[in-house]
């Protein structure tokens, strides 16, 4: 309690999370054992006499001197610029948990040649694109360069652990040995010393073979099996990524606090600034400085915990040397220390050279999101719960009648029949297919809740199968696994397992799923597993899965497999349409698989900007489809705070509001008058821009480049931008502050690029970059503006449609109105994508993609995808050209068929921007449009 009340500084501000719920590190025996471990103890040699060598790959036995056990050490090069390290026991008693090729990473990676440089007894060097890796014998060492630029190095703090699997009695006197040898060497500051022959006395720890955590007590018949290993990154000060946490997007030192932990978990009232786990688990870092942005990708499914230092004081040997070469008395480093509690150690390295180039890499390893239906970009309203047919009907009704556009109506565990899912209340929700066709035919959508965990009740078709066919996961004695959820008593289906995959995709017909129609889209919620009587509110790790797997080397998988195989329900059920599915678990490849959010927040301005940080962190590795609880989950938001956060959500990629069942109602219209009218301001601000979103999530799919990004991802040598979370990136082209504090009047606002100028999104006021600009952002009626700084990067052309109409789909033939943003040289560039927006037909090439450019004084459409099949009666209405210093005499098209003809315009001094009406031509055609 004393130390919850020093870190909350006073209860007042403190959410009320029950930390005894939840391990410390020190609370976990392999995280202590790890965490506890001195500098340079790890006892490892490599035996570089043995290493074997093919065209892309190296192997090589790694021993522990101590105890004589043997890993296998395997180097590969792979395409893209990437390298991978896999460490596995050679001789292994039993199998490690290594999620199949397909499940994360999307297949095998493509290998690239590795090239022997050096190899004797001491070390062996190789190159594989532009880099070098270096394997140091004794003591083992890792290390990587670029142009002989050092980049990561593994082991350089000597933390390599292997617990390899042994047999109950087997390893006393060996762990003896070995604890013994890293304690001798271990006091701070004599990492170096050699006095072996002083072991401590230290017992096998009690931790090893079972573990007590409050009533629960983990049997751990396999014994220890953790792994762990410390990369440094020398160069770099900032490192970001390793979702998810309620914390800074540049991750802090862990030196005076608990590790960042990995541990996908429901935990009840989650507290700001700590790096307690959360619902989700990614294990990807990445580290940027102004030269290169790099990253690293650990395949583990385990728990895991992360240790960092910003370490400038302890550098390895290896950057000292770097030091006396450049004569740099000053480089940063930032130590990490990763520790999970089974499985390998399987990492990727991802030597960028750009933060671009490192999303790319890594969805090559892990996949991109697809596209999304456009219905899903748009806005979502939840809460927990519409109570009722009638309670929906008058939901949809009130955003017509307020003018307010809404794509989604989503129903929580209350519309089933007794937290059964796939079923109905039939008494609040008698007639559900005609309750999703009346919204529907105004193209909107619903969604179900549907979680993971199935009420044990004899009655209920689901269990009645699940049991028949045993699709449980187990307990470790081989029962079903009970555990208690929303509707009590539970069991959780086996989601590793392919034929339970196989049986939930079959639910989603809607035969079987009664009341369901091709306009019912899902949510999997509770995936962690949440487990309410469970170890840390989660499933016993010696729970038993499909393969004999325990729960503790799958963990934070699983909730991937839910998403998964709802994903392949939908599309069993509809083939042509593309799945929407929102989950809270996640792991790396989730991002293939739909949306998810950051869970329960609460009404509270520090967690409206803590959703900034949050969401940057899950675009930067990969989950770019995110978004925070609009309003806040828990509590009730003031009519301010509920306005300032659909003013940020209507610029996050998922965008959607939702509440607890406690709470008061929060629908926009119920809101003051003032408040109302901005926040519809917001959603048809999201509506305007949904050509942009899409266009971006487009490139997403192709490149895995995020929608939300870091100022740095665009600014990459501005290093005021490495710790930015204020504001962000929407594109390139958006540069988004939200307001996250009450009574706000306006903000800083911080313009990168020298060479950069900025327009105010609604006054097209131009400032130039670099300089932090004041915005007045108070809620009032005087102004009319969106009172959120939105600022267009000049050099970008946007596309948005200004016809905002209830649901996105009734948009789809719109026209369009392109925006462009001159920069210093009076030019800009963008693009357009647009396809059915529903369908896959994209895949086979029916979309348009229209590139832009404005160069000397003329607007060019060119087509990107000469071949697409797809067309479109869109036009485009409008032209707007901010920026241009005097008005033109004349406008002029040349339409591809039609030929030359002359435009109306109207330019704006004050403003130097041009308005170009009805250019009138179909947005698919090539066109060039010359200011003379
Ligand atoms: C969990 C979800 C929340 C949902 C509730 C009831 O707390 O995170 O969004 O409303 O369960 O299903």
């Amino acid at each position: 309690m004393w130390l919850l009340l020093v870190l909350c500084g006073s209860l007042t501000v403190c959410s009320a999370v029950d930390r005894n719920n939840f391990k410390t590190c020190d609370q976990s025996g392999f995280c202590k054992r790890h965490r506890d471990m001195a500098t340079g103890a790890s006892p490892y040699v490599v035996l570089l006499d043995q290493l074997t060598l093919d065209h892309s790959k190296a192997t090589v036995p790694l021993m522990n001197k101590v105890t004589k056990v043997q890993l296998k050490l395997e180097i590969w090069s792979l395409k893209n610029n990437m390298a991978r390290m896999r460490v596995t026991e050679m001789e292994p008693i039993k199998q490690r948990y290594e999620p199949p090729v397909g499940d994360v990473l999307i297949g095998e990676p493509a290998q690239d040649s590795l090239e022997k440089l050096q190899l004797d007894g001491a070390k062996a060097v190789f190159g594989f694109g532009s880099n070098k890796l270096r394997i140091q014998a004794e003591p083992f060492l890792i290390e990587v360069s670029t142009d002989d630029v050092p980049v990561m190095s593994i082991n350089h703090r000597g933390l390599f652990k292997f617990e390899h699997y042994r047999l109950k009695n087997e390893g006393k006197a060996e762990e003896e040995a070995e604890e013994g040898n890293e304690e001798g060497n271990g006091e701070e500051g004599k990492a170096e010393e050699e006095n072996k022959e002083q072991p401590e006395e230290e017992e096998e720890e009690p931790g090893m073979w079972e573990e007590t955590f409050k009533t629960h007590t983990d049997r751990k018949p396999h014994g220890p099996s953790s792994v762990g290993f410390d990369i440094a990154f020398p160069g770099f000060e900032f490192v970001y990524g390793i979702p998810e946490h309620a914390d800074s997007v540049a991750l802090k030192s862990t030196a005076n606090t608990e590790p960042y932990r990995l541990f996908n978990l429901d935990v009840f009232e989650y507290e700001l600034n700590n790096p307690m786990a959360l619902y989700g688990s990614i294990p990807v870092m990445l580290a940027h400085n102004e030269e290169r942005t790099v990253g690293m990708f650990f395949l583990n499914a385990a728990e895991m915990w992360v240790d960092i230092h910003s370490n400038k004081a302890d550098k390895s040997t290896f950057s000292k040397l770097m030091e006396f070469v450049h004569g740099d008395q000053d480089i940063p480093q930032v130590d990490t220390h990763w520790i999970a509690e089974s499985g390998v150690i399987d990492v990727f390295l991802m030597m960028g050279p750009t933060a671009k180039d490192v999303f790319q890499q890594y969805s090559s390893l892990t996949g991109s999101t697809p596209l999304p239906p456009l219905f899903s970009l748009a806005y979502h309203q939840c809460r927990w719960n519409y109570n009722d047919e009638k309670d929906v009907a008058q939901i949809d009704e009130n955003f017509d009648a307020h003018d307010m556009p809404m794509d989604v109506i989503w129903l929580d565990i209350e519309h089933t029949d007794g937290k059964r899912y796939f079923t109905w209340d039939s008494v609040k929700f008698p007639h559900p297919a005609e309750m999703i066709a009346n919204i529907s035919a105004k193209g909107r959508k619903m969604v179900t809740i549907i979680d993971p965990h199935i009420k044990r009740d004899t009655n209920y078709h689901i269990h009645q199968e699940a049991q028949a066919q045993s699709l449980y996961v187990r307990d470790r004695d081989g029962n079903e696994y009970d555990g208690w959820c929303w509707p009590g008593s539970s069991s959780y289906l086996d989601f590793l397992d392919p034929k339970v995959r196989e049986f939930w995709a079959s639910k989603y017909q809607p035969d079987q799923y009664e009341g369901s129609t091709h306009d019912l889209f899902t949510w999997n919620d509770m995936n962690e597993p949440s487990v309410f009587n469970g170890p840390e509110i989660t499933m016993h790790k010696d729970a038993k899965h499909y393969g004999g797997w325990e729960h503790r080397d799958i963990h934070n998988i699983y909730g991937m497999y839910q998403q998964r195989a709802t994903v392949e329900g939908q599309l069993r059920r509809d083939p042509q349409q593309r799945p929407f599915v929102l989950t809270r678990a996640f792991f790396a490849g989730t991002q293939r698989y739909g949306a998810v959010w950051t869970g329960d927040n609460t009404a509270e301005w520090g967690h409206l900007k803590m959703s900034i940080p949050m969401l940057l962190s899950l675009n930067l590795v990969g989950i770019t489809f995110s978004g925070a609880d609009v309003g806040g989950f828990f509590k009730n938001p003031d009519a301010e705070l509920m306005t300032r956060w659909y003013q940020a959500g209507a610029y996050q990629p998922f965008f959607r509001a939702h509440a607890h069942i406690e709470t008061k109602r929060r629908e926009p219209w119920l809101l003051p008058d003032e408040n109302r009218d901005v926040i519809r301001d917001s959603l048809r601000a999201r509506y305007r821009l949904l050509p942009y979103w899409y266009t971006l999530f487009h490139a997403a799919e192709a490149g895995g480049s995020p929608a939300m990004r870091p100022l740095w991802v665009e600014f990459p040598k501005d290093k005021s931008t490495f710790g930015t979370e204020d504001q962000y990136l929407v594109g390139p082209g958006l540069l988004v502050h939200p307001v996250t504090d009450a009574g706000a009047t306006g903000v800083s606002v911080y313009l990168p690029g020298t060479d950069d100028v900025w327009y105010d999104m609604d006054t097209s006021q131009r400032f130039h970059g670099a300089q932090t600009v004041y915005v007045a952002v108070k809620l009032n009626k005087a102004r009319s503006r969106f009172l959120i700084p939105v600022f267009r990067r000049g050099g970008c052309i946007i596309p948005q449609r200004d016809r905002i109409r209830r649901s996105s789909s009734l948009t789809y033939h719109d026209p369009f109105t392109l925006v462009v943003a001159l920069d210093k040289h009076n030019s800009a560039k963008g693009d357009l994508y647009s396809d059915d927006y529903n369908s896959f037909k994209y895949q086979a090439g029916a979309y348009i993609h229209r590139q832009f450019t404005f160069e000397h004084n003329k607007l060019t459409s060119k087509n990107l995808n000469p071949a697409g099949s797809f067309s479109t009666p869109a036009w485009i209405e409008k032209i707007i050209v901010i920026g241009v210093k005097s008005s033109p005499k004349a406008v002029y098209a040349s339409v591809e068929g039609t030929g030359q003809s002359s435009l109306e315009f109207k330019y704006d001094d004050t403003t130097q921007m041009l308005i170009i009406r009805k250019p009138g031509m179909g947005v698919n055609k090539d066109f060039d449009i010359t200011l003379s």
